[in-house]
């Protein structure tokens, strides 16, 4: 395709390193796609003959008859999609195939296609974050009023509901599809026309092709255009954070399904057993996507490093922006669709959850709100009696609400019988009603404006 200017080949080594084939094969159809937009407006243009570009776009389509059944071939002879398919063309419709690349470069190419391509990625993964987001609501409505510890430091904390912890995850999800709306918009615009570097002589419209590949219009700097990746990078970004939220899910539900906490018990289709232990039921789903967040990351660090430093316009470093991004999608795509079947399926202990909400001294808080509310004691000064009655809590071995009213007038001459009924981790959670917080008629608020939100109602 371009050995004019030389008087032997390139390399095997040359070759193998140049080659791009074995991966960017992954852009056929958006490749097919933007040619077609592209010989349809050379076409409408008068820079081929109408009839030369009917050919054009009718070979084309045989060509992505073949892939389809076939496949695309791989040989690095051709070094990449666009050169494998211009020359599939050419054997196909001959001479004529080579005023296709007329107005147009492999990097305006190149740009567009992967723009194509990362843009239906970002719909993806919307769609898969909109799944969780229902699973996560639906689970957390059948546990709205079910009680469990709050941690802070993984200590016990306050009770809080499993609803509420749940959502919480849905808030998480929310923020990320809010990222990868915003990059799908920041790459709403098409590279196509910029050509080589510089744009080009011949009379193109790029209003056309833009509009053909359903971009809202052409991008404004055609060396900018050749050279931008930062679509790739935000689709990275998106993808990472998404990928931390993920593994701090998957991280609880691997610390929950541990026997020792007993809090739940994940599907048997999504764990496996041990080829030693026959008790074992280990929670590999939720390990792998703790695990894939860190691959991930190392997909955007990837790219981030590639293209720092690099000077305008395009460079073939910028080749190796495509294999972390198909590596990151793939992998998002399964960790998303894992944590969904692990929150659908997953069964809840919530008797075993409650209980562990009463150890700990998980209504302490409470305690010391009580005396600030009935007693009138400054905040600090009932926190420090407060902490009076759980060291002698814990010297008996009994539960703050089990110490005797002696007890705790003892402690404290303002305590009275009242107290009691603040104590109970009920108690605890219906009175933390302020907005957002874990009461389950605040719970039940928050999930009648998601399930809204997500158009089950
Ligand atoms: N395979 C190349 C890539 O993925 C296409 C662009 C090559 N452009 C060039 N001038 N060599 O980036």
């Amino acid at each position: 395709m371009w050995g004019g200017r030389f008087a032997e080949g390139p390399s095997a080594i040359m070759r193998e390193i140049n080659a791009s084939i074995p991966f960017d094969k992954a852009l056929w159809r958006q490749d097919i796609a933007a040619s077609k937009a592209h010989v349809a407006m050379l076409g409408a243009q008068g820079i081929v003959s109408a009839g030369d570009a009917t050919e054009i776009a009718a070979g084309l389509d045989k060509v992505a008859a073949e892939y389809e059944a076939n496949g695309v071939p791989e040989n690095w002879d051709l070094e990449d999609i666009h050169m494998t398919t211009e020359s599939r063309l050419a054997e196909l419709i001959g001479s004529v195939a080579g005023r296709l690349h007329t107005a147009r470069s492999r990097n305006d190419q190149v740009a567009t296609d992967f723009r194509l391509w990362v843009r239906e990625a970002c719909i993806q993964a919307d769609a898969a974050l909109g799944a969780l987001q229902v699973a996560l609501v639906t689970r957390a409505g059948e546990h709205a009023a079910s009680i469990m510890p709050g941690f802070t430091h993984l200590q016990t904390a306050q009770p809080v509901t499993l609803g509420h912890h749940l959502m919480a995850y849905y808030e998480m999800v929310a923020r990320d599809r809010s990222r990868f709306a915003d990059a799908h918009t920041r790459m709403s615009q098409c590279p196509l026309g910029s050509v080589a570097l510089a744009g080009t002589g011949f009379p193109i419209d790029r209003e056309m092709t833009a509009k053909a590949l359903d971009f809202t219009g052409p991008t404004r700097n055609s060396l900018d255009a050749v050279s931008d990746r930062d679509f790739a990078l935000d689709y990275l970004m998106a993808a990472t954070q998404c990928a931390l939220h993920l593994s701090r899910l998957a991280e609880e539900l691997i610390i929950w399904a541990s026997q020792p906490f007993g809090f739940v018990s994940l599907p048997d289709s999504l764990s496996t057993g041990s080829s030693i232990m026959p008790q074992k039921k280990n929670p590999d789903a939720a390990e792998l996507v703790r695990g894939h967040s860190g691959r991930i990351a190392g997909c955007l660090t990837s790219l981030m490093i590639t293209m720092k430093g690099l000077p305008l316009a395009y460079s073939k470093d910028m080749q190796d922006d495509k294999p972390p991004v198909f590596e990151a999608a793939g992998l998002l795509t399964l960790c998303l669709a894992a944590m969904t079947g692990m929150v659908e399926g997953a069964t809840f202990r919530t008797a075993r959850m409650r209980q562990a909400a009463e150890l700990g001294y998980a209504t302490a808080t409470d305690l010391a709100d009580w005396l600030v509310r009935q007693a009138n004691i400054p905040f600090r000064e009932a926190h420090h009696i407060t902490g009076n009655a759980v060291k002698l809590a814990e010297q008996k071995g009994v539960a703050l609400d089990q110490l005797t009213i002696k007890d705790l007038q003892l402690i404290d001459p303002r305590i009275d019988e009242r107290v009691y009924a603040a104590l109970s981790v009920e108690a605890s959670v219906a009175a933390r009603a302020s907005y957002g917080g874990t009461a389950p008629e605040q719970v039940r608020l928050r999930i009648a404006e998601a399930r809204l939100a997500l158009g089950l109602e």
